[in-house]
């Protein structure tokens, strides 16, 4: 049971945002394996400080995973970039449309945003945690040209109905504890090959925004870290850690 994703569901209605809700009951004790959903964010936050927009309709919801082993190989990129796998995977399940990843860990249907991953590090009593945040735009209006998506999207846009979420959740989370599996056994090379199944990046040009400046290139693969290796013009292979990531034309 411990750590099982899921063995422990609160649902709220209108909260902050779903990941501060989670680090604060993981600072009160909950076990790893905690999921928080709510009906609505007022502060939904997205990467690098963005705002996440996080009206009714749309499927908010953060998990606490162990992240002890992650941390002490240095591979805590791969929890948000599995996670990505994971909701991939369930909207190809659920809904039977295809859905892939974007690096570092956006989800895409037909190259529009479906999905972003605010993953957080945090550390009680000496245990190191990570707080999964997982937004997909269910039934909710999207704001056209968020993040460098050139457009956001919602799975009622693109089956054009409205959809229960329920079943979309259980698989999220059903996906999730498959590969949270893999994480905590140190099956890193599993959650890699996954990635790069699913991964619409590998093989396009792209644009890279890193906290240092910007660079374009051809996106060839991933490291054993995560990192998006980009070949540049001269042939030299970029590795990048952190960044946004535009998939060019
Ligand atoms: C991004 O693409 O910038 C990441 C968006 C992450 C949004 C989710 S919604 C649930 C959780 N709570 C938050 O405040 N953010 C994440």
């Amino acid at each position: 049971m411990k750590n099982q994703v899921g063995h422990k569901l609160i649902r709220y209605g209108a909260v902050s945002s779903t990941n501060e809700v989670l680090k604060r009951l993981a600072e009160d004790g909950v076990e790893p394996g905690t999921v928080v959903v709510a009906e609505v964010q007022n502060k939904g936050r997205g990467r690098l400080d963005r705002t996440w927009e996080s009206p009714k309709g749309g499927l908010w919801l953060s998990v606490l995973l162990d992240a002890e082993k992650q941390t002490a190989e240095g591979k805590t990129g791969l929890i948000t970039l599995t996670a990505g796998c994971a909701v991939a995977e369930a909207i190809s399940n659920t809904f039977k449309l295809e859905a892939r990843v974007k690096w570092p860990n956006d989800v895409l249907i037909k190259g529009k945003k479906v999905c972003g991953i605010l993953g957080e590090m945090l550390k009680v009593e000496k245990k190191q945690l990570a707080v999964l945040g997982i937004g997909v735009n269910v039934n909710n209006p999207v704001k056209k040209g968020y993040d460098f998506s050139p457009f956001s999207t919602s799975l009622t846009e693109e089956l054009k109905k409205e959809l229960a979420m329920e079943e979309l959740e259980a698989e999220i989370l059903c996906q999730l504890e498959k590969r949270n599996a893999l994480l905590i056994n140190g099956e890193f090379n599993a959650i890699l090959e996954d990635w790069r199944k699913l991964a619409d990046t590998l093989g396009k040009n792209v644009r890279i925004i890193t906290p240092t400046g910007q660079l374009e290139g051809m996106a060839k693969d991933i490291d054993d870290n995560g990192s998006l290796l980009v070949k540049m013009l001269d042939g030299k292979i970029e590795t990048i850690t952190a960044g946004d990531c535009e998939h060019l034309a």
